[in-house]
């Protein structure tokens, strides 16, 4: 059976295909069209999903949207109604907003893709990220947590699911938490209050954070009242995003916590003002994690489950996760690759599979690679015809020369198989550097990424060697092999990976198992051989404003364009000094035999 799974209409569209019961490929759609958080229909990833696995639309058994346009539109409506009279200037843009494209959905779908409207099928919002969370995990029974901004209504589910010995699968959501009481609007809401852009730049605010001290705590918790059930609620004299799509935050927020930052003021963590802003950070951040470390543990009291999936896009904040695996309770918890909305295109389309349709279950790999894979001789036909040095090594010479590269102190942009489905670069579209020197650090966001000083990088290390740096609690190597934790760096290193150490002695680490990703792994090793230290900064390839890259041609441009100095894909190597190198040959070359002709004349 052939199953399309579709995201797309609020951020971060995604296509995903599952045929008979196991994932063929899933991309986001602005890894295709180059605009970044691309939130309109996604048809690049669609028809690249279906030419990957050779199939016409007429092929496809179901396509599965994963939301219910409807629901969605009657939250909208009935929010924007009940705010009223506040809500009036809102109302034409909300409405316009949902009536559009978002509403008539499968009419979309039936026209873009030509298949019968009897085969386009809705998920729940929430359900598609528990399927996305439970179906990708190596687990057979879990409890489950998914929190977001807002799908339909709900903002925050919990549940267990189930593969039976059977084969059948059962997803069991039995609670849930309503718009507009929801932990990632009201996160979202002191993104905006801190200057950051909303559904994009949150983990600005967990990273602000690590500079900040918890002075604002008490404050915060006016804010967002907790309830004897364990659930909470927010205060909506403090927000206005159920009334207007202007701002998030009322006046009396502001009241509360000063003057909001505006997007463009620099943050100077030695004035008042900056602190200010890290202390709010700080203790939104601990207040986050407080409320979610108390859901979970009365879900694991509740449940008796080991193992927790977590999904929807609060699942991204990897101090509140490491957090959950520490206090709540829980043995493991796994976090897909894909935790927001683009993974719900994954997610939908195995719900269908599984609970729709009933099919077997099967078992999903275990790695985020779905993507469109690099292609070497590409890289090396664009080199060429720009006049750069290409090498072509074997594979153990070609890694070793990368290892040098790297403890020489040069940026890699690393290219290898298919790209990652998520939001961050796992070992496929990565730049790599020497984890130690604060310099690279330094030159990395100031050359490269151009972004704000405070930002972290993080590392990847084998698994072999993760615990000797890094000290991570029982099950924290699995929530790091989709870089969903932030665990201390072991103090005796901190001055030696001073790179990837945040602040706060703290790494958004990836735990590398050789089986994920080999290649990446073995590099990891040689680079231990020559450094003593086997963990590199792994940041994504992408530069300041734009998508991780995906083809060979798009790594060449950004190398070409900023400061990476050595990039690989496959066997290729084009390398920046090696040109200069051959440059200053052939001027020699040049200079030699003009004196030569000189002299005969
Ligand atoms: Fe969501």
């Amino acid at each position: 059976m052939k199953i399309l799974g579709i995201s797309a209409h609020y951020h971060d569209s995604a296509a995903a295909l599952v045929v008979d019961g196991v994932p063929v490929c899933a991309v986001q759609e602005e890894r295709l069209s180059r605009r970044k958080n691309d939130a309109g229909f996604p048809i690049c990833a669609v028809e690249w999903c279906l030419e990957h696995a050779g199939l016409e639309p007429a092929d496809l058994d179901a396509v599965v949207f994963y939301e219910r346009s409807m629901l969605k539109f009657e939250r909208v409506l009935t929010s924007t109604l009940r705010a009223f009279p506040r809500s009036w200037r809102a109302f034409p843009h909300a409405i316009k907003n949902t009536l559009g494209e978002k509403v008539w959905v499968r009419g979309i779908i039936a026209s873009h893709l030509g298949v019968p409207r009897d085969r386009i099928l809705f998920t729940d919002h929430h359900a598609s990220h528990a399927a996305a969370a439970f179906f990708t995990a190596p687990t057979r029974r879990a409890a489950i947590l998914t929190a977001d901004g807002v799908g339909e209504w709900a903002t925050l589910t919990a549940g267990t699911a189930e593969r039976r010995a059977d084969g059948r699968a059962d997803i069991t959501l039995r609670r849930e938490i309503r718009f507009p009481h929801s932990l990632g609007l009201w996160y979202s809401t002191f993104t905006a209050y801190l200057g950051f852009k909303v559904n994009e730049e949150e983990y600005k605010v967990m990273g602000l954070a690590a500079y900040g001290q918890p002075t604002m705590v008490d404050l915060v918790r006016k804010t967002v009242r907790r309830l004897p059930d364990g659930s909470f609620a927010l205060d909506p004299e403090y927000f206005e995003f159920q009334t207007t799509a202007k701002q998030s935050y009322s006046s009396k927020l502001v009241d509360l916590f000063g003057p909001a930052r505006g997007p463009y003021d620099p943050i100077d963590l030695d004035s008042r003002d900056g602190r200010r802003f890290a202390d709010c950070a700080h203790s939104v951040q601990r207040v986050l994690e407080d409320i979610l470390v108390d859901i979970a543990a009365r879900l694991r009291r509740e449940t008796g489950l080991p193992d927790l999936c977590f999904g929807g896009g609060v699942a991204l904040n990897g101090v509140a996760n490491a957090r959950i695996l520490a206090e709540a309770g829980f043995e493991r918890v796994f976090v897909p690759s894909a935790p927001g909305d683009a993974g719900c295109a994954l997610g939908a389309a195995l719900y269908a599979d599984r609970i729709y349709f009933k099919n077997p279950d099967r078992d999903v790999p275990d790695h985020p690679f779905w993507g469109p894979a690099v292609d070497a001789d590409h890289l090396a036909r664009a080199a060429r015809q720009d006049s750069q040095a290409v090498e072509e090594h074997e594979e153990a010479p070609l890694l070793e020369r990368i290892a040098d590269e790297l403890a020489g102190g040069r940026i890699v942009g690393w290219m290898e198989g298919a790209c990652e489905f998520g939001p961050r670069a796992l070992g496929h579209r990565s730049m790599l550097a020497a984890p130690h020197d604060p310099a690279l650090r330094d030159r990395l966001n100031h050359d490269i990424k151009r972004r704000e000083d405070f930002r972290p990088f993080a590392p990847v290390v084998t698994r072999e060697a993760a615990d000797r740096f890094f000290d991570l609690p029982p099950g924290g190597a699995r929530l790091a092999r989709y870089m969903s934790g932030v665990f201390p760096v072991r103090p005796e290193w901190r001055a030696r990976l001073g790179a990837v150490t945040h602040v706060d002695g703290s790494a958004r680490v990836q735990v590398l198992d050789r089986d994920m990703a080999p290649r990446l792994h073995a590099l990891l090793e040689m680079y231990g051989h020559r450094t003593g230290i086997p963990v590199l900064l792994n940041t994504s390839f992408n530069v300041a404003g734009e998508p991780i890259v995906t083809s060979a041609l798009e790594g060449y441009m950004a190398y070409r364009r900023c400061g990476i100095d050595v990039l690989a894909a496959g066997r290729t190597i084009v390398s920046k000094r090696a040109t200069a190198a051959e440059a200053v040959k052939e001027a020699g070359a040049w200079s030699s035999n003009s004196v030569a002709a000189s002299t005969a004349g």
